[in-house]
């Protein structure tokens, strides 16, 4: 793609700029877990957000909310903020979390210790959880630990949703009891990502 096309792309689907630099470095010191140079874009947090059904019941658990683009989606999908639980590592974008969205509860630690990390703070099943963990760095058996622990928290047939820049699915689509589908390739996002939706039967 030229860098004129990439540039005006940036500029329409981007975050802030504060956000954008507060991204970047937190990438500089850690990328694995920060899995990504810039926040999603506009387009593939929309896409994350319209899995999300807002008239179910239950609070909403995004994974990695980082400076906020998916719960931004969320909100604007009619998601009220009350309803969110966001875990994120990084305690600069947790502290930016509070500011934006002071009705959410904001947890600070490791999702993937999901079900003892929030244990006692649901008070019903949730809804849906929506994740932008970049999966690929850990074991698969942590990736599917951390799924059955999402379904574990959920209603039945409740979304976990997940985005990756991988051409194949972040946590196998074929898993017994389990229904897996992706969207289309969503261009308007550096780099090009996927959405991923896994529900239990
Ligand atoms: C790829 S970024 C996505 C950020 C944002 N949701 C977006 O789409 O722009 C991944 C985020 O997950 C957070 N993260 C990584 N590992 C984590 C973990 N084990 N527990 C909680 N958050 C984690 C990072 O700090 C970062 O904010």
């Amino acid at each position: 793609m030229p860098l004129q096309t990439t540039l005006s792309l940036a500029k329409k689907t981007l975050k802030p700029i504060d956000d954008e630099v507060q991204f970047i470095r937190s990438w500089f010191e850690k990328p694995l877990s920060t899995g990504s140079v810039i926040p999603s874009s506009k387009p593939l947090a929309r896409t994350m957000a319209r899995l999300v059904d807002p008239e179910l019941p239950g609070p909403i658990i995004e994974l990695g909310p980082g400076t906020g683009p998916v719960t931004e989606a969320l909100v604007a999908q009619g998601v009220d903020p009350s309803r969110l639980v966001l875990i994120e590592f990084d305690p600069t974008f947790c502290r930016l979390l509070r500011k934006r969205y002071p009705e959410a509860t904001v947890v600070q630690g490791d999702a993937y210790g999901l079900r003892r990390l929030i244990a006692g703070l649901l008070q019903q099943p949730a809804a849906a959880v929506v994740s932008s963990l970049p999966l690929f760095t850990k074991p698969l058996q942590t990736r599917l630990r951390l799924l059955f622990e999402a379904f574990h928290l959920m209603s039945p047939g409740a979304p976990f949703v997940q985005f990756t820049y991988h051409a194949v699915a972040p946590i196998p689509k074929r898993l017994d009891r389990v229904r897996a589908e992706a969207s289309e390739r969503i261009w308007m996002n550096i780099p090009p990502a996927r959405v991923w939706v896994y529900r239990r039967d």
